[in-house]
C-alpha cells in the first residue's frame, strides 16, 4: 500500500465517522423511512389509523386497496386464527393487523427465525383501534403455523 492510499483510507474513516457522529438518532431509528407494503380494503377506516400511526413512527407504508386479501394472507402464510383486517409486507416479514410500530422495530432489530407478526381481531386501544378503554392485547410471533407471544401492550405501551 502506498503513502497516498494510506492517507485516503484514513480520510474516508474520518469522514464516515465524523458524518455519523452528527446523526446518531437518525442512524439509531430501525424504522427511518423503512417501506411497508400494506394490503387493505378501500372501505376500512381503521386499517387507514393504523397506516397513519406507521407514518408518525417512521414507517414509509405503501398502501394497496383491494377488496378481497383472503390470496394476500394466505400467499403470506398467515394462520387463519391470527387473520385480522390488514396484512402488510416489511423487509421480508408479515405483518398482520394492528401491530404497534414499536414491534416492528424490535422485529427488525432483532431479525428472529419467524415469518412474521400478528394481533388478531381488533383489540380496543391498538394503534388504528382508539378507544376510551383500552384494553390489553398481545402481539404473536408466528412460525409454520405455530404462534407464541412477541410482546404485549396497552395502547403502544409496552406492558
Ligand atoms: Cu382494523
Ligand atoms: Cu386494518
Amino acid at each position: 500500500m502506498t503513502d497516498h492510499a494510506v492517507t485516503f483510507s484514513r480520510r474516508f474513516l474520518l469522514g464516515t465517522f465524523g458524518a455519523a457522529l452528527l446523526l446518531p438518532r437518525r442512524a439509531l431509528h430501525a424504522a427511518d423511512g423503512t417501506t411497508i407494503e400494506v394490503y387493505k380494503s378501500p372501505s376500512c377506516g381503521c386499517c387507514h389509523l393504523w397506516v397513519e400511526h406507521l407514518e408518525a413512527n417512521g414507517f414509509a407504508p405503501k398502501v394497496q386497496d383491494m377488496d378481497d386479501l383472503s390470496q394476500v394472507k394466505m400467499i403470506a402464510g398467515v394462520p387463519e386464527q391470527l387473520s385480522a383486517c390488514h396484512t402488510a409486507l416489511v423487509d421480508g416479514f408479515v405483518i398482520e393487523g394492528h401491530v404497534p410500530a414499536a414491534a416492528i422495530d424490535r422485529l427488525l432489530a432483532e431479525r428472529p427465525d419467524i415469518q412474521g407478526l400478528a394481533v388478531p381481531g381488533m383489540p380496543a386501544g391498538s394503534p388504528g383501534m382508539p378507544d376510551p378503554n383500552p384494553e390489553r392485547y398481545d402481539v404473536y410471533a408466528f412460525r409454520q403455523g405455530e404462534a407464541q407471544v412477541f410482546m404485549s401492550f396497552i395502547e403502544t405501551e409496552v406492558v
